[in-house]
């Protein structure tokens, strides 16, 4: 019998079985030294310095003679704009290449350098090692330039077979020069942004991991996995799965309308984080949409485009591998994590539109429409995760509308919330982590249109604003008292355009990043 086993992927006659979701291949490891560069490439930037277009190569703090390859760099039509990477022979490595920073600044935000690092990452593919010689001011912006590089070097091969060996494989070592920091605060960046590479790859895999691979019950023991591969109880974190009957006994007529159409029935998968030995200074829930496939239900989607909805379960990804990458850097913030996992598909037992079902808390909804059901797995997991008296806060993150990507484009996710200071505060956490967010309203005028004449509410109102509507529909499953964040990433989870920047083609794992500022900023506060 033909059987190996590489990685999460082992081949056998019958094909191809995901074993183990975490780690595939070795993740790439991060240093931050000034020591001599022992790597095969230096990355360094590449500026615009002024009007006309003129050049500039900034290295931060390595001193590099620039003159003859600025001449050369314009010989070749280098415009230094961001995503353009130029590679040259090297004088003490084997290659130099120039990552593109645009317009030129003292100092660079570190978005900037965050794009500019993983553009250069990801060209360098099929390459071992590299060293980051880019212009970083603050220990903030050096920790930006290790997570670029790292979120740069991704690769999702586990489906690839007889081709996978031509697939050019990511940077294994990422080095970035700095003398700013060193000894411990260089070792805690570098870890930190290895812990932030390694869970943006977790929610990355479980988004591209096919629906013939990721069903509500694989997503749980994936997860369960990847938690018991952190450390598990030793770190404070703890996994509870209900299943499908008991989800039916207890209540969750969402969860169990979405998911029985399926043959492969749904869960909910609660995975809580309890700082060890010390007293946790805030705790937040934190509600995932997971459905591991969305084909509309009876409400079928076209076939053009249908494929991109295997990244339906995104949010539920992302709030998962957040919960487990907070215990990992002990940050002493309590997480409850849930993710409400199903298939949403066609079949003679699916939900019909007019259907009426009970949510969990006693709330009765009309299913006009069984494409909108992300907020009925949603609405029960809200109010599950309310039951804990002690939250500071809750959020909810999911690929919810359609809408999201016509208010907001394929790259900036969306905020509503019930608390304009959680937002705000919310929003300067994303100005960290540099993914984008923009503040949304829901607009009072719009709950009507969710009023049906026969159950409590309908799943689907007013067309127009229909990102707010949603937003407005998840609003009654929450109680006013409680600060609540919901944030539709329906395009930037999933990039089916080109790679940019330090982001790939697919999955992304969009809001882990700002998650994880989220709770380190609420584990910094004063006691
Ligand atoms: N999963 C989709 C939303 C979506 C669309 C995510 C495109 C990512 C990309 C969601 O379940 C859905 O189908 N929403 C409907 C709601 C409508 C029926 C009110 C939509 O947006 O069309
Ligand atoms: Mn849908
Ligand atoms: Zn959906």
């Amino acid at each position: 019998m033909v059987s190996f086993s590489h990685g999460q992927l082992t081949l056998t006659p019958e094909g191809l079985t995901v074993q183990t979701a975490h780690p595939r291949r070795p993740m790439t490891t991060i240093k931050i030294s000034d020591g001599i560069i022992k790597d095969d490439i230096l990355v360094v930037g590449l500026s615009i310095k002024t009007a006309k277009g003129a050049l500039q190569i900034e290295s931060g703090d390595l001193a590099l003679e620039t003159k003859t390859l600025l001449a050369t760099l314009n010989d070749l039509g280098a415009t230094g704009k961001s995503d353009e990477v130029i590679l040259l022979p090297g004088t003490n490595t084997r290659l130099i290449a120039f990552t593109g920073l645009g317009k030129a600044e003292s100092k660079y935000d570190c978005e900037t350098l965050r794009r500019a690092a993983g553009a250069a990452a990801r060209s360098l593919s099929g390459n071992s090692s590299a060293t980051f010689a880019l212009p970083t001011k603050t220990p903030t912006a050096v920790k930006a330039v290790a997570e670029g590089a790292a979120l740069g070097a991704y690769l999702f091969d586990q489906f690839k077979g007889s081709t996978k060996s031509a697939q050019k494989t990511p940077l294994k070592s990422i080095t970035v020069y700095s003398s700013l920091v060193n000894g411990a605060q260089a070792k805690a960046l570098a870890e930190h942004a290895a812990v932030v590479a390694k869970y943006t790859t977790t929610v990355r895999d479980l988004v591209n991991t096919p629906p013939s691979h990721l069903t509500p019950d694989s997503f749980c023991k994936i997860m369960s996995e990847v938690v018991k591969e952190a450390g598990g109880a030793a770190l404070g974190l703890k996994v509870t799965i209900l299943n499908e009957s008991q989800l039916k006994s207890k209540g969750y007529g969402g969860i169990t309308a979405v998911g029985q159409g399926s043959a492969n029935p749904p869960r909910l998968l609660h995975i809580s984080y309890q700082p060890k030995g010390v007293k946790a200074k805030k705790k937040y829930a934190f509600v995932g949409k997971g459905i591991t496939f969305d084909t509309g239900g009876l409400a079928l989607k076209p076939a053009l485009g249908m494929e991109a909805m295997k990244s339906d379960m995104a949010g539920a990804a992302a709030i998962s591998a957040a919960a487990v990458a907070i215990a990992v850097l002990k940050i002493p913030v309590a997480i409850d994590a849930w993710a409400p996992l199903a298939e949403n598909m066609v079949s003679d037992n699916a939900t019909r539109p007019s259907d009426i079902i009970t949510m969990y808390g006693g709330k009765t909804v009309e299913v006009l429409n069984p494409d909108a059901e992300g907020r009925l797995v949603l609405g029960d997991a809200l109010v599950k995760a309310q039951e804990a008296d002690d939250l500071d806060g809750i959020i909810d993150v999911a690929t919810l509308t359609g809408a999201q990507l016509i208010a907001l484009g394929k790259r900036t996710s969306a905020v509503m919330t019930n608390n304009t200071e959680f937002s705000q505060h919310f929003m300067e956490m994303t100005a960290r982590s540099g993914e984008a967010f923009w503040p949304m309203p829901l607009p009072v005028e719009l709950r009507a249109s969710l009023d049906s004449p026969s159950a409590d509410m309908a799943n689907i109102g007013e067309r127009m604003g229909g990102m707010l509507v949603a937003g407005l529909f998840l609003k009654d499953f929450v109680s006013d008292e409680l600060a609540w964040l919901h944030l539709d990433i329906a395009g930037p989870a999933y990039n089916d355009d080109k790679a940019h920047g330090y982001t790939p083609l697919g999955g992304t794992g969009v809001a882990l990043r700002s998650l994880i500022e989220l709770a380190l900023d609420a584990g910094q506060e004063a006691s």
